[in-house]
């Protein structure tokens, strides 16, 4: 009896082909290499577009819960990026040509989205190509040969996982945030895109394939990154600088349990972070890709360090819309700074978080604290920091030279920003209100204590401090 690949039986019946397909599956012809790398550069081409909307958006976009997820999803996108541009690098072509783009429809389709003008209109535009970018995957993966082909397909696996994630993050934020009079302010835009994307033969470029569409809609005029960081509402007093966190957190006489709330409020104002992160990412062109994927997991942890302060408030019943989060850093960083020397003040600080009473302080005192869950947050956060340091040593330093003169550049930027703490209050911007009190009474209550009147009367502002208001020990 002849055998057929539907008939044929392996050793006593044990899964086929090491657990990647069926004989049926793995005996269709599929795809040759010359048409995978045609598709997978296309897959790049749309992971490094989206990669550059979701870090150019960050800073600007005010609504928060936004901010971390787009520092999110650059950060999956760069990833992606670099193992697609791995996997091309295996399928006999040089990794060259990945800089190319692969069509102009493609290329006006994620230049709208990045020049969106409104969150909701950049909502739908995302939420547009990441299902398209899903389905011209799940085609690749029904076309190409599962064993042959068996590295991209566990690479596109991987990125499918990951896209379904932002798909249903995305479907959420529409749902919340976009209504009937959001889609009819732009009217024809979706369809535009989608005309943009037709002229491509879609994302995979399987379509039939036509000229590009001859005039644009929010791109007609260049994009232009905004680097003004901006916050929902519920930031109130975003110029406030009247709690000194550092100084009550290494002042010996102070008990730990209260400087976990200073603590959690350093993690939470680390959200200006990835807002400026986020512009030196996009204003420092022609990088290998690793340092764009490096900076945009620091970005990205950065991000997440934020939530973990707003995870540790909301875990004590403490309401940190009364605390006030300033985005001085940020807004001078990237208003007053080149890209080089915001990557150097950065550096400098993180360098500082390396020494005794940097981060390990901040683990040892949620230790002491008997707050379990801070003490998890300032382990992962000191973990976080060595590697950024390590980042920082790795794309930082060569651009400068050694790591002494590099250091040494750091704190020049940095002592160039004077305290504003004056300036701010002349110009009506803040009154620096003292909102500890207020911080400190909901976590007593959430403790069961009586608020200690020492603790409750701290009133150390950043008056005369430096401006980076972290001189005693960063947060980043
Ligand atoms: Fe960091
Ligand atoms: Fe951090």
């Amino acid at each position: 009896m002849s055998v057929t690949v539907d008939s044929y039986r392996t050793y006593r019946n044990l899964p086929p082909l090491a657990g990647i397909a069926t004989f049926a599956e793995a005996a269709k012809p599929g795809l040759s290499v010359e048409a995978c790398v045609a598709r997978l550069k296309r897959f790049h081409y749309a992971f490094v577009r989206l990669h550059e909307i979701f870090t150019a958006r960050i800073t600007a976009e005010p609504i928060y819960e936004l901010k971390t997820a787009f520092s999110h999803f650059a950060y999956l996108c760069a990833e992606h990026v670099q193992a697609l541009r791995d996997r091309i690098a295996e399928m006999r072509e040089p990794p060259l040509g990945l800089d190319e783009v692969p069509h102009e429809g493609l290329r006006i389709f994620f230049d709208e989205i990045l020049a969106a003008p409104t969150t909701e209109e950049l909502l739908l535009g995302i939420c547009l190509a990441i299902p398209e970018l899903d389905r011209a995957i799940e085609r690749y993966q029904a076309d190409t040969n599962p064993l042959t082909d068996a590295p991209s397909c566990r690479v596109l696996r991987f990125a499918r996982l990951e896209l379904a994630d932002m798909i249903d993050f995305g479907q959420k934020a529409v749902a919340a945030l976009i209504d009937e009079a959001a889609l009819a302010r732009t009217p024809g835009w979706p369809q535009f895109l989608m005309q943009c994307l037709a002229s491509a033969g879609s994302i995979d470029g399987l379509a039939a394939i036509s000229d590009p569409p001859s005039e644009r809609v929010f791109s007609a005029k260049p994009y232009q990154y905004d680097r003004v960081p901006k916050r929902d509402e519920r930031w109130q007093d975003p110029w406030n600088q009247a709690v000194n966190a550092e100084a009550f957190l290494y002042d010996e006489t102070m008990p730990a349990k209260p400087k976990t709330l200073m603590m959690l409020f350093k993690r939470l104002r680390e959200i200006d972070v990835p807002e400026m992160m986020a512009s030196i990412i996009q204003e420092t062109k022609g990088k290998p890709w690793g340092y764009y994927r490096d900076m945009s997991r620091q970005l990205w942890d950065e991000a997440r360090h934020a939530m973990m302060g707003e995870v540790g408030f909301v875990s004590l019943g403490v309401d940190w819309t009364k605390a006030r989060i300033t985005l001085n850093w940020s807004h001078r960083l990237n208003t007053e700074c080149t890209p080089i020397e915001r990557h150097a003040v950065l550096y400098f600080i993180e360098q500082g978080l390396m020494t005794k009473t940097g981060k390990r302080y901040e683990w040892e005192v949620g230790q002491k604290s008997n707050v379990p869950l801070i003490a998890t947050i300032q382990d992962f956060d000191w973990a976080d920091e060595v590697l950024h340091a390590q980042l920082g040593r790795e794309w930082y330093i060569p651009q400068i030279g050694e790591w002494k003169e590099a250091l040494a550049y750091g704190d020049r930027c940095w002592t160039r920003i004077l305290s504003n703490w004056q300036a701010v209050k002349e110009q009506g911007l803040t009154r620096h209100e003292n909102w500890w009190p207020d911080i400190y009474r909901q976590a007593c209550k959430t403790w069961g204590i009586d608020p200690d009147p020492t603790v409750l009367g701290y009133a150390t502002t950043y008056e005369g401090a430096r401006a980076d208001l972290k001189n005693v020990c960063a947060s980043a």
